[in-house]
């Protein structure tokens, strides 16, 4: 399978074989982490990593995987390079391409991470937009097979907002054969471009998509429960109005019995103690801390398949 020199702005850009390579990868270096930093695939070359919100997973996981991959990753937040200071995105890719080996960014807008693919002369990685999340998609099925067995043919449920990790869940498990229950309170569904998508998606795979308002209806026989904080990074000032909005679709022991008896909690982290109980959170159907150390081993799957030989 040759990923080499393209990009990752969504899995919808990737086809179901090139999701399951990515995934046997992850879990052949998750085997023999150390094997990796002997051998150092990606010796001699250089990750730029752009920064304009927050991160410990994709930061962490991404600067471990260059030092064990034998790369080396440079952490750039925005707010220090000219980037945040009024330079264009199009000059910072033409000059970071001219430098570097590839560029991973967290960005606000998915605009902005699409536009620095399109002027950069090297891969692109998107560590998270307002649009897509998705490389945290690889570490959930990822710790789903694990748990599971298998993904086509479970049930995931998610309860919250129709948010970035959302969207890229969508087309991660209708590529990949798993049925999507998404509930959320009106108003935040997940936009209709890519629920059309995923659709379009399931169609091949026979994955069936639903949109509800109703929690306890997405989450019937549920394999796994999935939610995420109900305020996204970059929506602070709307906190208020969208506690109140998601107060039915916090994920609880008592909306989680509507699910299968052995399914697993997952939320990609940072919980923010308000989208599920602690109950949950604290369960033996919590396999958050899992999902969190799956980010390493995918995305050093991604960067030797997207930068390596
Ligand atoms: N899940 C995730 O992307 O976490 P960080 O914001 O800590 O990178
Ligand atoms: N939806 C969250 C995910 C954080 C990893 C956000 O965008 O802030």
């Amino acid at each position: 399978m040759d990923l080499k020199g393209r990009s990752l702005l969504s899995l919808k850009d990737f086809t179901a074989e090139e999701i399951r390579f990515l995934l046997d990868e992850s879990k052949r270096l998750k085997a023999d982490f150390k094997a990796y930093n002997r051998e150092k695939p990606l010796k001699g070359l250089t990750l730029g990593m752009i920064f304009q919100k927050r991160s410990t997973r994709t930061r962490v996981s991404t600067e471990v995987a260059m030092y064990y991959l034998g790369g080396h990753g440079i952490f750039l937040s925005s707010s220090d390079i000219q980037l945040g200071a009024g330079e264009t995105i199009k000059d910072t890719a033409h000059v970071l391409s001219r430098m570097l080996d590839g560029v991973l960014a967290r960005v606000y807008a998915h605009e902005d991470v699409k536009e620095l693919a399109k002027y950069s002369t090297v891969p692109v990685i998107n560590a998270l937009s307002d649009k897509y999340h998705p490389l945290q998609i690889l570490a959930d099925l990822l710790t789903i097979e694990e748990h599971k067995d298998r993904l086509a043919g479970l049930k995931l449920a998610w309860s919250g907002d129709g948010n970035n990790v959302c969207n890229s869940l969508l087309i991660g498990c209708a590529k990949m054969g798993i049925d999507m229950s998404v509930a959320t309170p009106k108003g935040y569904e997940p936009p209709n471009d890519v629920v059309e998508l995923a659709m379009g998606f399931a169609e091949d795979t026979g994955a069936k998509i639903v949109i509800t308002n109703n929690a306890e209806v997405a989450v019937k026989d549920a394999d796994v429960v999935v939610t995420d904080t109900f305020i996204s990074m970059g929506e602070e000032e709307q906190e208020k109005e969208k506690l109140v909005a998601f107060k039915d679709y916090i994920v609880s022991d008592e909306l989680c019995a509507n699910a299968k008896s052995d399914f697993i909690f997952m939320h990609c982290l940072p919980y923010k103690h308000k989208e599920a109980t602690e109950e949950i959170f604290e369960s033996e159907n919590s396999v958050v801390f899992d999902e969190a150390e799956n980010r390493l081993c995918t995305v050093m799957a991604v960067l030797n398949a997207f930068m390596g030989q």
